[in-house]
């Protein structure tokens, strides 16, 4: 395929990452001695996930697809996140920032069918690791032709940071793709240049418009709206429910198969991951739509963010309704 003739460079940003402990204690109690039944730990955050989906996607395909990993790294937790970027051949710009990337502790009792969740602070951006990370994007600028901009801002950070990056980047001719929430997509959608992708779900996207979005006709209107302030590509995620793709003047929705959900954490970063390659490869909307279902539904019947084989995800696909909207 042309598009693929040269190789393409896609840049994930993650500013605030985190790191996943899941610990199975069936049974247990506070207060106690507790004996545990395992413990996995996972390297996250919404873009870690975009590009750990890409990889496994570009690992399977004939195009050569680059990726790069970059944002603010702790230090002194790095372990899991370079294990993960060796595993799968992701290019590590992230920059390191003394002490810890936040670390989410989950204990899952099955038994029970409880899970307690503790959630310890992270990083703080300071204006010298800006500066830093401003850097790093610089020299990742001349060969990199895609941006995906995912999750929230650490502490430190104003909630325009993202809308100035946008117009950076897009001045400087690149495909943007933003998937963020709260004030930062609420700036971000109120700048003057837009991504040329968002991803909000319908609550996102129903916070950034300041207005309740309760029937098919009021999410479409609003992603229409979203067309009109610039961007090219709004897809607007609804869970089990599927997606409603818009661009230029087309519509579609997109239902998912039933299946056997495992984890539904990385559904939304796989769907990223799905409409970015569907870029590179310049598929029509509808097919876009149904590769990007895919990506999730692959994800969600699996631990962390990952991707099934080539077979099944192509057995996802061709159970994809899509179907246009008006
Ligand atoms: N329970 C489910 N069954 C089938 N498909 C699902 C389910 N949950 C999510 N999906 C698929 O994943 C896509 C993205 O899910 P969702 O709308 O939950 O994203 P999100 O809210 O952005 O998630 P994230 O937590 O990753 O940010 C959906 O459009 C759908 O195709
Ligand atoms: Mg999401």
């Amino acid at each position: 395929m042309t598009h693929q003739a040269r190789s393409s460079g896609v840049v994930t940003l993650t500013l605030n990452p985190a790191l996943d402990m899941t610990v199975r204690a069936d049974g247990w109690r506070q207060n106690a001695v507790n004996p545990g039944q395992s413990m996995q730990i996972d390297a996250g955050g919404k873009g870690v996930n975009v590009a750990s989906v890409l990889a496994d996607w570009g690992a399977e395909s004939a195009g050569s697809l680059r990726i790069t990993a970059t944002g603010l790294l702790g230090a002194d937790n790095a372990e899991a996140f370079e294990q993960l970027f060796e595993a799968k051949h992701i290019s590590d710009a992230f920059v390191r920032v003394p002490g810890q990337t936040r670390v989410g502790v989950k204990i899952v009792d099955h038994a029970a069918q409880e899970t307690t969740d503790i959630n310890l602070p992270g990083l703080s951006a300071t204006p010298p690791l800006l500066a830093q990370l401003s850097e790093s994007l610089d020299a990742l600028l001349t060969d990199h032709d895609v941006f995906v901009l995912a999750g929230s801002l650490p502490p430190g950070m104003a909630p325009d940071y993202y809308a100035g990056l946008v117009a950076r980047l897009r001045r400087a001719g690149k495909f943007v793709a933003l998937d963020t929430s709260g004030p930062a997509l609420n700036a971000a959608l109120d700048a003057e240049i837009l991504p040329n992708l968002v991803k909000p779900n319908n609550h996102e996207l129903s916070a950034a418009l300041g207005r309740s979005l309760d029937t098919g006709a009021d999410l479409v209107g609003a992603a229409r709206e979203l067309l009109g302030r610039g961007a090219e590509i709004v897809a607007v995620s609804l869970g089990e429910d599927g997606a409603l793709l818009l661009r230029g003047g087309e519509a579609v929705r997109a239902t998912p198969p039933r299946v056997q959900v495992v984890s539904t954490v990385g559904a939304g970063d796989s769907m990223v991951a799905g409409l970015v390659s569907s870029h590179l490869d310049g598929l029509s909307l509808p097919d876009a739509a149904r590769r990007a279902t895919s990506f999730s539904v692959g994800n969600i019947t699996r631990l962390g963010a990952h991707l099934p084989p080539r077979a099944e995800l192509d057995g996802y696909a061709a159970r994809v309704e899509v179907s246009a909207v008006r």
